[in-house]
């Protein structure tokens, strides 16, 4: 296995963000690498290895790092202003394509981050039932706030509905406000929703959760009892909006939530994210319909920001065009098919798991339906995985391979070759290169 090269220059830039940042990092990845540059399917470190990049910034590259017609975009944008606050033309374009193409979307509100996204959109549920609960799935991720930072990645998970916080500085309250419910499990989701309408503010899951599909029925089944006792319904689609479909993952799934967030592939690789969904809700953040008791306030700096609002806008002209979605599920397939083949020929206990678009290669067996079945993984043998591949020019994050339109065959040759090698060197036991 070949040593990954690291420059004077990148050492350099490793001690400076250890001396000055906590953990040395961004507390995305780990301080031990620096990206120089990205280009299509691919990113270089500042030591000047190459990478196929299924990291994509963490999704929001979809179509590829620096795109010609986002870049042509943004340029276009720059000499005219980067931010004002006020409205402006492409914010307004940006908002009206994401009415036009997400069912659930009658108005949208725009933010900078997904947390936010998710924050504003568990809090306009609250302001809506005028309750102060919200149910959340185990392992459910929504960002960094009080209320999604529940069991979130519970080490030792506790009886269902019990919240376990993940971080250090949640207000031990808000533990009081949050039910946990097991990821498909319909019955059991749907008789704590039963249990608690009466205290319930919304239900908030990602229609994909992480790695994990949901299983026939239960994206239905939260639908209709949530309707039912008329509890907003939230999907939270920072990942798979305008990724897993045009329309996201509510039409992908064929199931329209009564609110949506979204986030990433919007942004066009800037700051963009959004609060959408039905009228009668939304108006929350409109005091002129609400007056002063039910409005929610809300208010960013750079929401809208026309930057952003170009890239996100130029991102999804492509991602229009006949055959993009069909492109990257091809590549994804042929991804999928190709890392099964090779574990297996490798001798691995692994299994892939997730869609073309957003997968990973899970050292695990048996089903994977839900965040307990998921703490059976070989947490050790993946981060060494990762670690070897990164040294065979593949560069993911922890957990997931995003996909992109960019990735090309000769992208899916280099990761298949890179996964032979690692996957031999972790049956042979060879240990990692110093
Ligand atoms: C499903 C989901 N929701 C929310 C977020 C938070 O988005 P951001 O990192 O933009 O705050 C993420 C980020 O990865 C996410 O995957």
């Amino acid at each position: 296995m070949t040593e990954r090269r690291r420059s004077e220059a990148e050492l350099a830039l490793e001690e400076t963000a250890r001396r000055v940042m906590p953990a040395g990092s961004f507390g995305n990845l780990a301080f031990d690498i620096v990206i120089r540059e990205g280009r299509g399917g691919r990113v270089w470190d500042v030591s000047g290895n190459e990478y196929v990049d299924y990291l994509l910034g963490s999704g929001p590259m979809f179509i590829g790092h620096g795109h010609p017609e986002v870049l042509a975009a943004v340029e276009e944008q720059m000499p005219r202003g980067t931010t004002f606050f006020a409205n402006n033309e492409h914010g307004i374009r940006l908002a009206a394509e994401i009415v036009d193409a997400v069912a659930c979307a009658e108005k949208v509100r725009f933010v900078s981050t997904g947390s936010e996204a998710d924050l504003y959109a568990m809090r306009v549920a609250r302001a809506f039932r005028k309750r102060d609960k919200i149910l959340k799935f185990e392992g459910g991720y929504h960002g960094m706030s009080d209320y999604s930072l529940m069991s979130l990645a519970p080490k030792r998970p506790g009886n269902f509905p019990q919240a376990v916080p993940d971080s250090a500085g949640i207000p031990r309250s808000i533990r009081d406000d949050v039910l946990i419910a097991p990821f498909n499990d319909a019955e059991m989701a749907a008789s704590l929703i039963r249990e608690h309408k009466d205290e319930l503010a919304g239900v908030i899951v990602e229609p994909f959760q992480r790695l994990l599909a949901p299983q026939p029925g239960f994206l239905d089944t939260l639908r209709a009892v949530t309707k039912e006792y008329g509890i907003p319904l939230i999907f939270d689609e920072v990942v798979t909006g305008f990724r897993f479909a045009y329309g996201g993952a509510q039409a992908y799934y064929g199931v329209t939530p009564d609110l949506c967030t979204l986030g990433k592939i919007i942004g066009g690789g800037f700051p963009l994210a959004a609060i959408a969904g039905r009228a009668d809700i939304m108006a929350h953040f409109d005091k002129g319909i609400v007056g002063d008791d039910g409005f929610l306030m809300q208010i960013g700096t750079l929401s809208g920001n026309p930057v952003a609002a170009v890239a996100g806008l130029a991102t999804l002209e492509i991602l229009k065009r006949p055959g993009a979605y069909e492109k990257v599920f091809a590549t994804g397939r042929a991804l999928m098919k190709g890392a099964e083949r090779t574990l297996k020929e490798a001798g691995l206990t692994a299994q892939v798991i997730g869609i073309p678009p957003l997968f990973d290669i899970v050292f695990a067996t048996g089903d994977i339906h839900d965040y307990r079945a998921m703490l059976r993984r070989d947490a050790e043998r993946e981060k060494r995985f990762t670690t070897r591949l990164r040294a065979e020019g593949v560069l993911k994050g922890d957990s997931k391979y995003y996909v992109s339109l960019a990735h090309d065959e000769a992208d899916i040759r280099r990761t298949l070759a890179a996964w032979s090698t690692a996957a031999k060197a972790e049956a042979e036991g060879r240990p990692l290169a110093a």
